[in-house]
């Protein structure tokens, strides 16, 4: 294929053309022949194609971002290789149009699929790109991007029973997307992130080279997992690693919790025994009964507007706070906060190891959840009232937040002289990302210095220039 030679070409066609913030109609045209000359037209959705909407919304989760107004993709490609995926990217290198790339769709601010401002992009949906391979001898899996968390964890425990993965609760989440971010779960505090677990990982980078973990170098292996998604490339596939699960029976848990706990009152009736891969299905749906082949089912609703926002707390929140806390749901509106405890492995592992800083000393991160049905697109008010109130009870300087509960509310990106400033960047970056911010944007500087990857939040490419 000609693309592969495009390399040199590439680089001087950009420098031109890569200030050009909004790329005229005649690059968008030569984007989409250019597309159509490398991938199957089988794989590419237009406005007019008859599956655009459905392509669309198929993995969108919130109403918000799918209205009259949302600003949507020039097109959709969704690969079934790695060939595409690189042609994807080098036809947008040369025609000035950026790409977002999509996993799972379960971005809180929708920016895998829709932006914030006009802007001409194209969507890459890796939703083809699903495979899962278990090694049961090494306990290993090569798991693509594409595939959800509920055919991994269904995957890897009919494969080799008695082998489980640390990730997040809700089965349809995408790989791609959530591994980008840290990945955490119901069993986190035993076995960590799921970036603690990944081996190594194939990505597609800003120049269209499939690299792997020998390749990428050590910064880059570093700042995919975890330093979120979008911004160094497109990750294709991960190679995660398994621990075998045993967490016990229930004679065992409640000798242990009359000891430890006694005035809970546990007893054996209070207690379920079931196989990890039943506990994946049950923590998230509530109901035993609920089949395992249900963590194969990719359809998500549409019906739910909701606005979420995120802290770390490290000093115990007292009785009294607690107390002026409820209110905040009872008197305004609909919604849950939810804690997930820390310490344990995640608390062990330092945090400059990988991009998730919010480790030693940290007890519980929160994440608040607004719930509203109908039509509007604007958050109830209350929720910022709640996050503006908590704001001497958490994290300081700078205040936590967790990249993959993403909130714009936080700051978003400016650009400046074509690509994203660094000093506006650090508003949001460093509540994501700590002290680990700076070598995040000095690694986007290395490889991707144009900014090709970009969105509201995509870490800004720091480079010292003399
Ligand atoms: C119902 C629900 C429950 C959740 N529960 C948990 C939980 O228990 N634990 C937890 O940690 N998180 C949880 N999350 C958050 C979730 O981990 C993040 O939203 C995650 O980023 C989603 O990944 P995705 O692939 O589905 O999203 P997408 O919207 O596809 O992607 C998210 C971001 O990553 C980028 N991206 C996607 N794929 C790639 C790739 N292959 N390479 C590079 N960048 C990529 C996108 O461009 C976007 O910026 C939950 C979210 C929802 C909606
Ligand atoms: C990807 O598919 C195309 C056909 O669309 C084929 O020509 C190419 O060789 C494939 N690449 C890989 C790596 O399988
Ligand atoms: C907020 O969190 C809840 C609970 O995890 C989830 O159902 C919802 O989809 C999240 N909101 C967004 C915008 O994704
Ligand atoms: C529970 O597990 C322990 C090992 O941790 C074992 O000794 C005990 O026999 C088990 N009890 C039951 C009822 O299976
Ligand atoms: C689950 O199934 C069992 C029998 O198979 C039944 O007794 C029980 O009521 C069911 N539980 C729920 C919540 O449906
Ligand atoms: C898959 O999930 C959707 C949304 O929750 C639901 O409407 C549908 O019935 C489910 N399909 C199957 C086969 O269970
Ligand atoms: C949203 O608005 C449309 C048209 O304005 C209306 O038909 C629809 O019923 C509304 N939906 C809800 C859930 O309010």
């Amino acid at each position: 294929m000609a693309l592969s030679t495009g390399t040199a070409l590439l680089l001087a066609v950009c420098f031109l053309a890569c200030y050009a913030s909004v790329p005229s109609l005649a690059a968008s045209g030569e984007f989409l022949q250019c597309l159509s000359g490398n991938i199957p037209s089988q794989l590419v959705f237009t406005p007019s194609s008859p599956s655009f909407t459905s392509v669309l919304v198929s993995s969108i989760r919130n109403p918000k971002f799918f209205t009259p107004t949302t600003v949507r993709p020039l097109c959709i490609v969704t690969p079934t290789n790695a060939t595409h995926v690189q042609a994807a990217v080098l036809c947008g290198r040369r025609h000035d149009v950026r790409v977002r790339v999509r996993s799972g769709g379960h971005d809180y601010e929708g920016l895998s699929y829709r932006s914030e401002r006009p802007e001409t992009f194209a969507v890459v949906d890796l939703a083809n790109l699903r495979a899962v391979r278990v090694n049961r001898r090494a306990a290993t899996a090569w798991v693509d991007s594409g595939a959800t968390l509920g055919e991994l964890y269904y995957t890897v425990a009919k494969a080799a029973p008695g082998l489980a993965f640390p990730a997040g609760v809700c089965p349809t989440i995408g790989v791609g997307g959530h591994f980008s971010g840290g990945g955490m779960g119901m069993m986190m505090r035993k076995y960590g992130f799921s970036v603690d677990n990944v081996l190594d990982a194939t990505l597609v980078d800003a120049t269209g080279r499939l690299l792997d973990k020998k390749a990428m170098g050590r910064d880059l292996f570093w700042a995919i997992r975890g330093g979120g998604g979008g911004s160094f490339g497109i990750v294709l596939s991960w190679k995660a690693l398994f621990q075998s699960l045993y967490l016990g029976n229930c004679s065992d848990l409640v000798r242990t919790m009359s000891s430890q706990f006694p005035e809970l009152g546990m007893t054996r009736a209070d207690c379920r025994e079931m196989s990890w891969l039943q506990s994946t299905v049950y923590i998230n749906s509530g109901d035993a009964n609920t089949t395992v082949e249900t963590l194969l089912n990719r359809t998500t609703s549409l019906n739910t507007f909701t606005k979420n926002k995120s802290d770390y707390v490290k000093q115990a929140i007292t009785e009294a706070s607690w107390e002026k806390i409820f209110p905040w749901f009872n008197n305004a509106g609909a919604g849950i906060i939810i804690l997930e405890p820390h310490g344990g492995r995640v608390g062990s592992i330092a945090d400059a190891e990988t991009p998730y800083p919010h480790r030693s000393g940290v007890l519980y991160n929160i994440q608040y959840v607004a719930f509203w049905t109908g039509n509007g697109t604007d958050s109830p008010n209350w929720i910022r009232g709640l996050y503006d109130f908590m704001e001497p009870l958490v994290s300081k300087t700078p205040r936590g937040a967790y990249v993959n509960y993403r909130d714009l509310d936080i700051g978003e990106n400016t650009v400046i002289g074509g690509v994203t400033s660094y000093e506006t960047g650090k508003v949001w970056g460093e509540q994501y990302f700590g002290g680990n911010f700076k070598r995040l944007a000095i690694t986007k500087g290395k490889v991707d210095a144009d900014d090709y990857f970009r969105n509201e939040q995509s870490v800004p490419p720091l480079v010292w220039r003399m």
